[in-house]
């Protein structure tokens, strides 16, 4: 697609662990519009992930940084400023973890100690990170921070856990922090529900694959991919969408607004 829209913007970029990471696609189309990023994933990633692939192939500064941690967090964004030169116009926090689903726990028997950790790696975060931001005045004006989030934060999913929770409560960041950060600062912040996509922590969701046949039917244009959702990120972080903020947007094929589909219903006819 490559338009140059970002042309001379700078981004960071969280949580590209390899080539089926949304976060990877991000990244490669930010570069191929035309921007600076820095890439940044969590330390156990240099082990587990190809970040540093990613990193070399865009010629991107990679900085680890654990979004539990406020050291890490300030560290990444002071180091990415000097990187860059200058002030964010952009930044996507892609990071989800949930210890009770990787541990097949039943949703009524959650274990709260791996709640506080889900909460706090998947939503919490989110809070953390725009306050590091804001203190160190990382963020040009019309700057755009864009986190990702799934329906199941609206309805109920059996299958994603606690997931749904932090969800619920990283949409709801997005809305109270982009009250203040628009208001002091005319920075926008917005979260993208993207369909099911296969990625590490996507298929971590226990009956993965049913799901994603099962949501890809539902959605009249089919499931939206990891490079569609890119491709959205880039309109999000362009100035055409300037006076977009606090909103949940639904990247989902029309998932979200579809009752029934028609191909579905032809399971409930009754031929006898
Ligand atoms: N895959 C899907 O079906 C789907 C659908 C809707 C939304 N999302 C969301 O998209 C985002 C990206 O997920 P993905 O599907 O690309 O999977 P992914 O596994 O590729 O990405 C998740 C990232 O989170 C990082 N991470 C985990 N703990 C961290 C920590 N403590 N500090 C820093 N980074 C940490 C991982 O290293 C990884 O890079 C997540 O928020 C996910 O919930 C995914």
């Amino acid at each position: 697609m490559a338009n140059q829209i970002l042309s001379g913007k700078k981004g960071i970029i969280f949580g590209a662990l390899n080539e089926q990471s949304i976060a990877w696609k991000v990244a490669e189309a930010c570069v191929a519009e035309g921007a600076s990023i820095v890439l940044t994933n969590a330390p156990v990633a240099a082990r587990v992930g190809q970040t540093e692939e990613l990193a070399k192939k865009l010629n991107a500064p990679l900085i680890y940084a654990d979004v539990t941690k406020m050291e890490d967090l300030e560290n990444l964004v002071t180091g990415a400023t000097e990187a860059l030169g200058g002030q964010l116009d952009f930044v996507l926090h892609s990071v989800g973890m949930s210890l009770n689903v990787r541990k097949k726990i039943p949703y009524t028997e959650l274990n709260y100690d791996f709640m506080h950790t889900t909460l706090d790696i998947s939503a919490m975060s989110f809070h953390r990170l725009m306050q590091v931001l804001w203190n160190k005045d990382a963020m040009k004006e019309w700057g755009s921070i864009v986190a990702l989030t799934y329906i199941a934060a609206q309805r109920t999913f059996p299958d994603y856990s606690e997931m749904a929770e932090a969800k619920a409560l990283l949409e709801s960041f997005a809305r109270s922090f982009g009250y203040h950060y628009g208001k002091h600062k005319k920075v926008r912040v917005n979260t993208i529900s993207q369909s099911p996509t296969m990625t590490t922590a996507g298929s971590g969701v226990g009956g993965f694959d049913a799901f994603f046949n099962y949501a890809d039917v539902m959605s009249p244009l089919g499931n939206a991919s990891a490079q569609s959702c890119a491709d959205y990120c880039v309109s999000l972080f362009s100035d055409y969408t300037k006076m977009v903020t606090m909103q949940n947007l639904f990247h989902d094929g029309g998932f979200s607004y579809t009752g029934i589909a028609s191909d579905l219903m032809e399971n409930f006819k009754n031929n006898g």
